[in-house]
């Protein structure tokens, strides 16, 4: 149940698909002082050896059409279903998702970490999140400025961390197509359409082709086990990223908002401090984008806590850079 296919083993484990079978499930956790874990799609944790506790996962993968708010067409979305069934499924309703096709997970873990891929990131549509917080007990509407969506960031890994399980997602989807074909490799897009025969590029289309770009960069956590992007793209200043780029004059770097900060590419960095397709036992960081770390069967949590470490002291020597891990370590005791 972890793309990254570390054993793990629960002390109790439950799904649900209705907010009461949740909360029924929250209050047996209560009585029996049972840490609560919530588990998605597991394709962004690290899970240790025994979670002590009772983990939950939502069954529900319903998918109800709302109607027309504001020009955006609205759309809930149960916790349970899967990312990548639901971005096919989007676009019979509207548009947006498209460029997110494929990155593995569950619909309830998308506003956790603001998933993004291509030049879009996911709290762009939606509407609302709604859930359980337990400390409260209530059951809450969160509108997207009350998510407060960052890069890979939302209230759900703040303030509410450990304390709110989502339950479904209403998405609001733009009724045209405009696709987003800004960052690199999609945009070949906009010479080859329209083609010869005068077709432009449609839904179908761009979701084939971030497929396509995506299998051939990122390894299949159905085949090579894996959780993604292993480390966040780093901010940092910019007296830091002038020191990086006179000596490294091709470091890519992108704008952030604020206006002293500069945005760097881990893998970029990790690939100059020698790690890409380097393993150290039963994990290694991927051949093809040095981002992902890979790991064999029988690699433990400490195998990948070893090569986190190891990594991250490489970039910090060569490059005085401090990288932040992307998936969340969960091992139960946290609640
Ligand atoms: N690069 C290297 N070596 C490599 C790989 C990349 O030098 O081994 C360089 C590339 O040449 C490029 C830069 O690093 O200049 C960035 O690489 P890429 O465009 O592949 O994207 P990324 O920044 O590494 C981010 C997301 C991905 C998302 C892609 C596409 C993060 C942490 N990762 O990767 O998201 O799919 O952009 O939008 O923001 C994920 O979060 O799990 C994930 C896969």
């Amino acid at each position: 149940m972890n793309t990254m296919r570390l054993q793990s083993t629960a002390e109790a484990f439950a799904r649900f698909r209705s907010m009461a079978e949740l909360v029924e499930l929250v209050e047996l956790a209560e009585n029996k002082a049972w840490p609560l874990v919530v588990l998605g799609g597991g394709s962004n944790v690290l899970l240790s050896p025994r979670l002590e506790g009772l983990v939950i996962q939502s069954s529900n993968d319903s998918v109800t059409p709302l109607g027309l708010r504001n020009g955006r067409q609205l759309v809930k979305v149960g916790a349970g279903k899967n990312w990548h069934e639901w971005v096919c499924e989007s676009i019979a309703y509207g548009h947006g998702l498209e460029n997110l096709s494929l990155i593995p997970g569950s619909v309830g873990a998308s506003p956790i970490q603001n998933i993004g891929a291509y030049g879009v990131e996911v709290g762009e549509y939606i509407e609302s999140v709604i859930g359980y917080q337990v400390s409260t007990g209530q059951i809450r509407h969160l509108d997207r400025p009350d998510c407060r969506f960052g890069y890979r960031d939302s209230v759900f890994k703040r303030e509410l961390k450990n304390d709110f399980v989502v339950t479904s997602v209403i998405f609001a989807l733009k009724t045209e197509f405009i696709p987003e074909l800004s960052y690199g490799p999609l945009a070949s897009l906009k010479t080859d359409y329209p083609d010869t025969a005068g077709n432009c590029i449609t839904p179908d289309k761009l979701i084939a082709k971030v497929c396509e770009i995506r299998s051939s960069k990122l390894p299949d956590p159905g085949k090579i086990p894996n959780c993604g992007s292993f480390f966040k793209n780093p901010v940092v200043s910019r007296v830091l990223y002038k020191s990086i780029s006179g000596q490294f004059p091709a470091v890519p770097n992108y704008p952030v908002a604020s206006a002293g900060s500069v945005k760097l590419a881990a893998a970029w960095l990790i690939d100059q401090s020698g790690w890409k397709g380097k393993r150290l036992g039963k994990v290694g960081m991927h051949d093809q984008q040095a981002l992902v770390m890979t790991a064999d069967d029988g690699a433990t949590l400490d195998d990948v806590l070893a090569l986190r470490d190891a990594v991250r002291r490489s970039v910090f020597e060569r490059f005085g850079v401090e990288l932040e891990p992307e998936p969340v370590l969960v091992d139960g005791s946290a609640g």
